[in-house]
């Protein structure tokens, strides 16, 4: 089986390098907040091109937390998509704030000219979660005007798309905040949970850091309700020496992926949602559409050929049950965002596939009958 994420060939490529790591720590003796967790936000910010870093316990935390210290509270309206892991929405409801969700375009991320006449249309909303999902940049220099023209307070969410640009600005750059994801399936993962809050301004960084520390600002000195959200020492020693000296070569195959997958599937009822003109990708998924009614057809056959095939998103985050007793509005049909979640099924694209393995994903779906 060509497994949709393959940690086993991953281990034995960082083993080294990680047991290095965490024999560093362990020898250390220093396990929270220490040199590691210094030493990887220093290497993260110079790797973004983002003043200042944070590393936090999750992608879910960078959010919230970015939100919070930008004044966002119970009652506020948040404008953002309804195709996203539920993390984005859940940062949003767990500050009693009202998700405002606008209709996606045809690669699955948020139509930003909605979001232009939704924000003109409703001064009353002062807060915006943008999510480059699955790889793709959304225009920066589009968000960068939303939020000078209308004031707005911006998170851009980043847990998919750490190394991908929109005509050569990084995503995360727009925003007041960008927010990312170490969760282990991430173009950039860890042994388990992490996160971090990026941001060009020292004040919101050093909010930022008493936050995720019970809110202390000084040891033993609290001046507002904290959260326990501490990236660990062991996370950020393998980030920093075993995860991140491979990023951009595990990006360059993953595009190498998509390059062949775009070039080679040939199938009438399998389109690529292929990535938006302008976009740099990560490509952290590989989403394709067939018709919903086909769909757990490919998906069986799929695996019966051996692809294991995954699925980003197959119900949209307003349409989950627990959304049922949460305040949130949407702000058009979004009926392109149902359409496309009934549709998407996404390929394998980790970065230790092999060739043959890509050429044969390629040549199970063009035999789909
Ligand atoms: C787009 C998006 N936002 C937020 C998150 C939340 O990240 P985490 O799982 O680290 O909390 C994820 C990851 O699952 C994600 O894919």
């Amino acid at each position: 089986m060509i497994p949709a994420n393959d940690f086993e060939r991953q281990w034995r490529d960082i083993e080294s390098d990680a047991l290095a790591a965490f024999r560093k720590v362990g020898e250390s003796g220093w396990y929270i907040l220490g040199n590691e967790v210094r030493d990887f936000e220093a290497a993260l910010a110079a790797y973004w091109g983002i003043p200042h870093v944070a590393g936090v316990a999750s992608g879910l935390d960078a959010i919230e937390l970015s939100l919070r210290i930008l004044g966002c509270q119970s009652g506020d309206s948040v404008l953002t998509t309804p195709l996203s892991a539920f993390a984005t929405t859940l940062a949003i409801l767990k500050l009693g704030a009202v998700p405002v969700f606008v209709d996606i375009d045809g690669h699955g991320l948020l139509n930003l000219d909605r979001c232009r006449d939704l924000l003109w249309r409703r001064p009353d909303i002062r807060f915006f979660v943008p999510v480059h999902l699955y790889g793709h940049a959304l225009d920066v220099a589009a968000l960068r005007r939303m939020r000078e023209e209308f004031n707005v307070h911006i998170v851009e969410d980043c847990a998919q798309s750490i190394g991908a640009h929109f005509r050569s600005e990084a995503t995360g750059t727009a925003g007041q905040f960008a927010a990312t994801s170490f969760y282990p399936t991430k173009n950039l993962g860890a042994l388990g949970d992490g996160g971090a809050i990026l941001t060009g301004n020292a004040e919101w960084h050093a909010q930022a850091l008493a936050l995720r520390d019970y809110g202390q600002s000084a040891k033993y000195r609290h001046e507002v309700v904290g959260y326990n959200s501490r990236l660990d020492e062991v996370h950020a020693a393998v980030l920093r020496h075993a995860m991140l000296p491979r990023l951009g070569r595990w990006i360059e195959r993953r595009r190498a992926i998509a390059q062949r997958y775009l070039a080679g599937i040939r199938h009438a009822e399998v389109r690529c949602a292929g990535s938006p003109e302008g976009s740099e990708s990560s490509w952290h998924l590989f989403p394709v559409l067939v018709t919903a009614a086909r769909k757990a057809a490919f998906v069986e056959y799929l695996k019966t050929a051996g692809v294991m095939p995954s699925g980003h998103y197959p119900v949209i985050i307003p349409d989950q049950p627990v959304m049922a007793h949460a305040a949130f509005e949407f702000a058009d049909d979004c009926q392109q965002a149902r359409s496309f979640a009934a549709s998407e099924v996404s390929l394998p694209i980790h970065p230790y596939l092999t060739d043959d393995e890509v050429a044969k994903v390629i040549e199970v779906i063009n035999a789909w009958k």
